[in-house]
């Protein structure tokens, strides 16, 4: 009987409905954002909560385009002014963000990115 209990246990673990590795997992998750908040600034926010968050916790409230500006990480159509961009690709090597070992950005990621702030 016991072990029938641990299949079952097993069974519902297993059946959840998103791959239960962390960084998707977060991107399932609801985000409440202010009415005007494009879809290019939610997709990037989910991105940048996935990998820069755990490290820069204070940008958790940056939901608007203007509180990115304001805090001086984005110019808008001027991506190698921006330092969100610009420290995921440039310095050596390749990029000096995120530190540590957290892995560099995806290239799809870093496009969903620019598709925000622009070129
Ligand atoms: C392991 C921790 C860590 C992670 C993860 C991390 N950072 Fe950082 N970041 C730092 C530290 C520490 C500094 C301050 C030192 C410096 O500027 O190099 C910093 C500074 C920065 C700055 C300059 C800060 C400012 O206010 O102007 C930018 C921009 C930045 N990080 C971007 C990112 C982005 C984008 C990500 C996610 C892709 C990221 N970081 C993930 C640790 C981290």
């Amino acid at each position: 009987m016991k072990l029938l209990g641990l299949v079952f246990i097993l069974l519902i673990a297993s059946c959840q409905d998103y791959n239960s590795n962390s960084a998707d997992e977060s991107r399932y998750e609801e985000i409440s954002f202010p009415p005007g908040a494009s879809a290019e600034l939610q997709a990037s926010y989910r991105i940048i909560k996935d990998r820069c968050f755990v490290c820069h916790s204070e940008w958790s409230s940056y939901k608007t385009d203007q509180q990115w500006v304001d805090a001086g990480l984005v110019d808008f159509g001027q991506a190698s002014n921006s330092s969100l961009i610009y420290r995921l690709k440039n310095f050596s090597p390749p990029g000096d963000m995120p530190t540590g070992a957290y892995p560099t950005m995806p290239n799809s990621e870093y496009q969903k990115l620019l598709d925000w702030v622009g070129p």
